[in-house]
C-alpha cells in the first residue's frame, strides 16, 4: 500500500483544478500488478471535468488490464476524501466489492473502506436478468 499512496501522491501534483483548488491524485493496482495513477482534469465548463478515478481507470483500461485490486486516493483535506458517487459506481465496474480503497489526506491520515462499503446496494449486471 505505501508503493500506491506514494504514487497517488506524486500523480496528485500533476492534477489541473484551477477552479477548486483541490487536487486530487488516486494509483490503482491491477491484476497483473501493474500501478496505474490519474488526477482530477477540471474544464472551464465545470460539468466536463473529470475526476481523478476516471482518470486512472481510463489509464487502467488503455494499459490493457481489466481488474482492479487496490486504490489509494489522496487529496489535501481536513479528512480522508471519498470518491464521489460517480467513482464509487467506476470502481465497483472493475473491482470486487473486497477490493479495499484507502483513502489518504496529504497529512498522512487514512481511511480504508472496501468497494462494498462505499457502494452498499451497488446496480449490477445481475438487475438486468430477465
Ligand atoms: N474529485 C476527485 O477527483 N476525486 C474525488 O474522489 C473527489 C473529488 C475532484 C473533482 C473536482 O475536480 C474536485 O475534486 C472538487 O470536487
Amino acid at each position: 500500500m505505501t508503493d500506491l499512496l506514494d504514487a497517488a501522491r506524486a500523480v496528485r501534483d500533476n492534477a489541473h483544478a484551477p477552479y477548486s483548488r483541490f487536487k486530487v491524485g488516486v494509483a490503482i493496482r491491477a491484476a497483473s500488478g501493474a500501478v496505474h495513477v490519474g488526477c482530477n482534469v477540471e474544464n472551464v465548463s465545470y460539468p466536463e471535468g473529470t475526476c481523478a478515478e476516471a482518470g486512472a481507470i481510463a489509464a487502467m483500461i488503455a494499459a490493457g488490464d481489466t481488474e482492479l485490486t487496490e486504490v489509494a486516493v489522496i487529496a489535501d483535506a481536513p479528512a480522508p476524501v471519498p470518491p464521489c458517487g460517480g467513482c464509487r459506481q467506476r470502481l465497483a465496474e472493475f473491482g470486487a466489492g473486497t477490493v479495499r480503497v484507502t483513502m489518504a489526506t496529504t497529512r498522512g491520515e487514512t481511511l480504508t473502506m472496501t468497494i462494498a462499503e462505499l457502494l452498499p446496494g451497488a446496480f449490477d449486471q445481475s438487475h438486468m436478468a430477465r
